[in-house]
């Protein structure tokens, strides 16, 4: 969550004076605040609560609650110790719990997001949520919902868009709910981050420091239309509201020029109104008083601009009372909600801290290096490997039927270790930032989890081939001073597999769309002195240029791996030797080349001593809304991934069929037209897929819908259902994809509102957005 660029950027911002507070509201203008106020929506109870709890405190406690203190928790905030009340403790991050052990390291969001698979995430969800609830972590600084969403059809090069799931705004949100609803069910308090539009890591211009970090940076800012913001950008953020999320992180970037943190546009009005968010909001802070009345509820990691700040704020009157205690209530409300107050495991670890207790401020934390991963290595296994993405097969895999195997690359090694790479895994070499050696499972930053072991690849293959009686060769390197070995190894072997990886990290955004310590010449040459076909492995977090070496004679398959955690290895062995047939789905668009997407990619400009300013020009066309809207052929399009099997679809058919909405958790605010809810169900479109090939194996199956020709401003097609199966060799499903009133809607700017636009729909359902054999058209003239 927080790198140490940000911290030293917090603690040396200087105070600004109210009166240059940019968008300086009509909420701040007078010192009054009319809302809005949480209500607890359907956590009522737990409102009245909180709110009669509110009653008796004093300003200082109630400041203590917004405000960060020194504790054993990567960030803690304080509580109210006369009425028994802890301060929370939070902690990092999306694919499993930082700065502990005895925890897993599970594939990252945008790996898994590769299994289309909705049990698989949820499952994924709640057995991380287990994790943290087991280490006594109240509130995890996760899941990534959109922020960024991964611009990346447009900007593929950006630095954390493994951490988040997909850049389609449909599969996002999908994923983004059921993490949610997955993780909070252990009683966990989810934060869903970063609100919002934080598609580009922060300009700088500065020398690197003394420990690496960069120096003169600006954050900036994202300028995104109405339309774009509510139909791309908002979707899995109002999603993760429904789901009930107790928290969100406001992000680091300017939205129109204003902090996200104190942009009163984007969470008072459209997080806290709009969605009908009654949670809490904390995140980057630059001011006291903007960002206390612009909708910012609490302050962490350390006390800057709360705390005493804001505790004189409120004296001045500068604050009014009232928007402390709905501050205070936004907190303590999802607290009482997910009963951590009756009944949570105590705070059992402390970041970073392997000793087994420590004093903080008087008081002792002790640490047993509880062990929380039960049967999860086997759970994690199992979502790498259903999030493996054949890109190419020649028939070389599954392999069968050979004697010697040559394995290369650092790839294929066990990885560097946290201490060579420091704790936040950034991973510094001298003043080299983002340098990896062996296998990469993971990302480094907010978004790294920790791994008590990694099953690397050469060990889980060479176990895996001495049961088959396969001679296993290696060199593990990618320096061309080992060419030599590797030419008379490769001369050897009966398959070569090469393995090439990209190592991304926070706070730096990529320069180029190719592989980390020249893969592309170790495939080369791999395949130039192989005896037989070349297998290529990539563990890699977005978009890697394959153009290079794809269509050489002997690379006989390419798997995309992904970041899958620490299962990597054997989830692997389970895909090459196939025991599981691969289902994998490019959750993004692989283009041929950096033209392919709109020039400027991410701004590096500084802005002119003003801010670095991103402007979204591209609308909703991003990734293959962006390919199929310009027409340019990508080398694999969103959605593809092959199988050992071979399926096939009929009957397509669409009917009206009215639901209403039965999993909303929270109910969202947002303004439609018709008497339908948002989230109600109006049709369902059905397909068959049977396996007409010779192994079992599972499909996803995926429904694509285009807007009425009257919607000028809509890219050509948008995912709006996706159903995977499994399926015996010649066994049919049938599958089903329910389309809520909000999958049919635009958003309608002049009247600020969801609706339905009349005309006809074209529905398309295949196996990837551009293998769409099926269709039907659909005459809508019904206001829902
Ligand atoms: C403060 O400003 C708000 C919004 O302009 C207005 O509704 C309210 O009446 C004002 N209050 C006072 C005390 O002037
Ligand atoms: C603030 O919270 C911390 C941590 O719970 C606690 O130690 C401290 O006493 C609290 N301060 C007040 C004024 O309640
Ligand atoms: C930012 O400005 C654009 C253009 O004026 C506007 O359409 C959009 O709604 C603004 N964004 C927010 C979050 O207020
Ligand atoms: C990676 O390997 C290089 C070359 O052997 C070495 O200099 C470097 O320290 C290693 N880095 C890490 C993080 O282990
Ligand atoms: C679809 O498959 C089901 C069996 O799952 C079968 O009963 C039905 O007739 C099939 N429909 C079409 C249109 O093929």
């Amino acid at each position: 969550m927080w790198s140490p660029i940000k911290t030293a950027l917090l603690v040396l911002s200087p105070l600004i004076p109210s009166a240059l507070i940019p968008n300086f509201d009509k909420h701040s203008s007078n010192g009054t605040y009319d809302g809005p106020f949480t209500d607890g929506g359907v956590w009522s109870k737990a409102f009245e609560h909180a709110k009669e709890v509110t009653k008796h405190l004093s300003l200082e406690e109630k400041v203590n609650l917004t405000t960060a203190v020194t504790g054993p928790c990567q960030a803690n905030s304080g509580g109210v110790p006369r009425l028994d009340i802890p301060g929370l403790c939070f902690n990092d991050g999306p694919s499993g719990p930082r700065y502990t052990d005895f925890v897993t390291q599970w594939p990252s969001e945008f790996t898994a997001a590769a299994s289309f698979d909705r049990e698989l995430i949820e499952g994924r969800a709640r057995r991380i949520g287990k994790e943290f609830r087991g280490k006594g972590i109240n509130v995890e600084l996760g899941p990534v919902t959109g922020g960024p969403l991964g611009r990346s059809a447009v900007r593929p090069y950006a630095g954390r868009n493994w951490e988040a799931f997909t850049p389609d705004p449909y599969l996002s949100s999908t994923l983004s709910f059921l993490t949610v609803r997955g993780m909070q069910q252990s009683g966990l308090i989810t934060c869903a981050k970063h609100y919002i539009l934080y598609e580009q890591e922060p300009v700088c211009d500065g020398p690197l420091d003394d420990e690496g970090g960069r120096t003169g940076c600006e954050d900036i800012s994202s300028e995104v239309d109405d339309k774009t913001m509510k139909e791309l950008y908002l979707p899995s953020f109002a999603e993760t509201v429904r789901a009930g999320t107790g928290a969100v992180m406001c992000s680091y970037n300017k939205i129109n020029g204003t902090a996200a943190c104190e942009s009163n546009d984007a969470l008072n009005r459209v997080l806290k109104e709009e969605l009908g968010f009654r949670g809490f909001d904390f995140g980057a802070t630059h001011s006291t008083v903007a960002s206390a009345l612009n909708g910012m509820d609490m302050e962490l990691p350390g006390e800057y601009f709360y705390g005493q700040r804001l505790l004189q704020a409120i004296n001045k009157g500068s604050i009014p009372e009232s928007r402390l205690d709905d501050m205070v209530q936004r907190i303590l409300t999802p607290w009482y909600a997910s009963q951590q107050h009756t009944n949570y495991p105590r705070i059992n670890y402390q970041k970073y801290d392997l000793s087994d207790s420590k004093e903080v401020n008087g008081h002792v934390w002790t640490n047993e290096h509880v062990d929380v991963r039960k049967d999860n290595a086997i759970y994690a296994r199992k979502v790498a490997a259903e999030s493996t993405v054949l890109l190419k097969n020649s028939g070389v895999l599954p392999l069968r039927g050979i004697r010697r195997i040559g394995v290369f690359g650092t790839d294929a090694d066990y990885p560097s270790t946290l201490s060579g790479c420091g704790p936040d895994l950034f991973c510094l070499v001298g003043s080299k930032r983002r340098y990896w050696n062996g296998t990469v499972t993971i990302g480094g930053g907010s978004g790294a989890a920790y791994a008590d072991y990694i099953a690397a690849p050469i060990e889980a293959m060479s176990l895996r081939a001495r049961q088959s009686g396969i001679r296993v060769d290696h060199v593990l390197q990618n320096d061309p001073a080992h060419y030599g070995s590797m030419a008379w190894i490769a001369y050897q072997s009966e398959v070569c597999l090469v393995f090439v990886s990209l190592f991304l990290v926070e706070g730096w955004d990529r320069e180029h769309l190719r592989l980390d310590k020249k893969g592309e010449d170790l495939i080369k040459h791999v395949e130039k002195n192989c005896a037989g076909e070349v297998v290529v492995v990539m563990h890699a977090g977005g978009q890697v240029i394959v153009e290079d070496w794809i269509d050489l004679p002997k690379i006989g398959a390419v798997l995309f791996a992904g970041y899958p955690g620490q299962e990597t290895g054997n989830a692997l062995v389970d895909i090459l030797w196939g025991d599981v047939n691969p289902s994998a789905k490019l959750p993004f668009t692989m283009g041929k080349k950096a033209e392919d997407w709109p020039k400027n990619n991410i701004v590096r400009d500084m802005g002119k001593g003003h801010y670095p300013v991103s402007k979204f020009t591209e609308g909703l066309a991003i990734d293959y809304k962006w390919f199929d809207k310009h027409d340019i052929n990508p080398r694999f399009e969103f959605g593809y991934g092959l199988s050992y099997t071979n399926f096939e679809l009929s009957g397509f058919d669409i009917a009206e069929m009215y639901e209403k909405d039965q999993d909303s958790i929270q109910r969202t605010n947002e303004r439609f037209k018709g008497e339908r809810g948002l989230y109600d169900t109006l049709y369902v479109a059905r397909v068959n897929v049977t396996n007409v090939g010779k192994v079992a194996g599972a499909e996803v199956v995926q429904l694509y819908m285009s807007f009425p020709k009257s919607e000028k401003d809509q890219p050509p097609k948008h995912l709006r259902g996706y159903g995977k199966k499994y399926l015996e060799v010649g066994q049919t499903t049938t599958i089903s994809f329910p389309l809520r009133k909000k999958d049919l809607s635009i958003w309608d700017v002049k009247q600020q509102l969801w609706k339905i636009p009349h005309g006809t729909f074209t529905f398309r359902v295949g196996t990837s957005s551009r293998s769409l054999p099926l269709k039907l058209e659909v005459d809508i003239q019904t206001y829902y």
